[in-house]
């Protein structure tokens, strides 16, 4: 049996050292053979340090996603490259963005990539949602609704493009595979306040790309299965789109990191 501690958004920057001390004192407690977090850990700025302290303070491995706000006051590939050169030093933090399969267990595996909300479900035209990642984010600042909606989709692209590669080779080698990703990728993943998004939010809290891979993959392979770990909402629940796809989506409170999931794979 492997042990996972699944943790999501923990938003450390929003709370003191001592919570996020309690924390991990707290993960370590479940005894964990590896560490799993989809993402926004924190903004950049503060990182790297998070990064490391999370190296430092757990001997298992930690395979981990980032999210949207871990780019707030950068750009996206500055801080991609920061922390593939910090993984590159630290043999126990594997960032999956750039990662192969990771053997779990005896016949599961883990992929994962940030992804991104691409604008695709719910109405992106009409909606007048207007996300912090639209002014802080250097990729998207400064842009017209529709010239940001160009570079969301891009964006989904990529994650889904990275994913769809990943998935295929996964999916042929295990019976089950994992994907972690900060986005929901599907509209009945996207959680909030117990109930799916509206068609105002939706569009910002879903990678329509990444969910039509997943679907797509799994359509050639009804005898294998695909569980979904996301988070990006902070709202809880569970989805099963089709019997061998379940989507997990970790709820979330800023100031209160807490763990996700504790669980076993065979
Ligand atoms: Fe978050
Ligand atoms: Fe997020």
């Amino acid at each position: 049996m492997h042990r996972v501690v699944w943790l999501t958004d923990l938003h450390l920057n929003h709370c003191d050292d001592e919570v996020v001390d309690q924390l991990f004192l707290n993960v370590n407690s479940e005894k964990p053979d590896s560490i799993w977090i989809s993402g926004d850990f924190s903004e950049s700025f503060q990182l790297l340090r998070y990064l490391r302290w999370i190296d430092h303070v757990f001997d298992c491995p930690v395979y981990f996603v980032l999210g949207n706000h871990d780019f707030y006051f950068a750009s996206i590939q500055m801080v991609r490259d920061q922390v593939s050169e910090l993984c590159s030093q630290k043999k126990g933090l594997v960032y999956l963005s750039e990662s192969a399969a990771i053997p779990i267990g005896s016949d599961s595996c883990l992929i994962g990539h940030d992804g991104w909300s691409d604008g695709r479900l719910g109405d992106y035209e009409r909606s007048v949602v207007m996300m912090h990642d639209y002014t802080t984010i250097n990729d998207l600042a400064g842009l017209g609704k529709l010239d940001r909606w160009t570079v969301l989709k891009r964006l989904g692209d990529e994650a889904a493009a990275f994913l769809k590669i990943a998935l295929e080779k996964a999916i042929e080698q295990y019976a089950h595979v994992y994907v972690m990703t900060h986005v929901p990728p599907t509209r009945g993943s996207c959680w909030h306040n117990g109930a799916i998004s509206d068609d105002q939010w939706a569009p910002h809290f879903t990678c329509k790309a990444v969910g039509d891979v997943i679907t797509q993959t799994l359509r050639h392979h009804d005898e294998k299965s695909v569980t979904v770990l996301c988070g990006h909402t902070h709202g809880e629940g569970v989805s099963n789109p089709k019997n061998n796809l379940q989507i997990i989506t970790g709820g979330a409170v800023y100031g209160k990191p807490m763990i996700t999931k504790v669980f076993e794979v065979e």
